[in-house]
């Protein structure tokens, strides 16, 4: 990421944090990712030159912007999901200045529905970062729109383990992926879809 991206990511999630400060309900806070997990998204999305992106959970765009520029490194687009029109509006807004605009493209819609509606092996990257409460319904149609060698990323894995039970105990039935839960930030469960063995180089 530029210098001046960098600069505009610091910029939005100071701005978040201090208007999380004043929320009470914990629905109205912006909630966005801490930088150290975004970064890391923008390293595996260019380490696995992953195009197809998926993001279930915009929020105001600050994770967005990270996937994004990542997206541009790889050639790839961003489809980003939130189910609060305002939050895409807000997020269109925060994107705009980092020229990313046309890397994204922003959706008001549940989460659920997008999985339903996507194709098998449709994504090769996917980030939920939504309503844990949810994540246990969404696993089927999480590994089955995950294309071979696609990877997953869930935030809150640690810090909101007892909310994830069932989708932890969900998850890690799954035969056809390889995981791993890396102490960054609020814990970030990756799993990486299996592909056929290949012969030895
Ligand atoms: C934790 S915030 C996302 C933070 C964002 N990824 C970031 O780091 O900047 C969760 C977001 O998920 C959205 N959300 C909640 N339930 C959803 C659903 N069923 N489908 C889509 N979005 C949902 C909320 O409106 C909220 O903006």
């Amino acid at each position: 990421m530029n210098e001046e991206r960098r600069r505009l990511a610091a910029d939005l999630y100071a701005v978040s944090r201090e208007h999380d400060r004043a929320q009470g309900d914990r629905l109205a806070r912006f909630r966005n990712v801490e930088p150290d997990t975004a970064a890391l998204l923008g390293v595996l999305i260019r380490a696995t030159a992953a195009r197809r992106i998926l993001e279930l959970g915009t929020s105001n765009g600050y994770s967005t912007l990270w996937l994004a520029d990542a997206a541009e490194a790889t050639g790839g687009r961003v489809v980003s999901i939130d189910l609060d029109a305002a939050r895409t509006e807000l997020a269109r807004v925060n994107l705009r200045p980092a020229g990313l605009i046309e890397r994204v493209e922003l959706r008001s819609e549940d989460a659920a529905l997008t999985l339903a509606r996507s194709g098998d092996a449709a994504w090769d990257f996917v980030f939920l970062d939504a309503e844990r409460s949810a994540y246990a319904a969404y696993v089927q149609d999480l590994v089955r729109s995950l294309a071979p060698s696609g990877l997953l990323a869930v935030d809150n894995v640690r810090s909101h383990a007892h909310e994830l039970t069932e989708f932890t105990a969900l998850i890690e039935s799954e035969a056809s992926l390889t995981q791993s839960v890396v102490p960054v930030g609020a814990g970030l469960r990756l799993a990486v879809r299996g592909t056929e063995p290949r012969p030895a180089a």
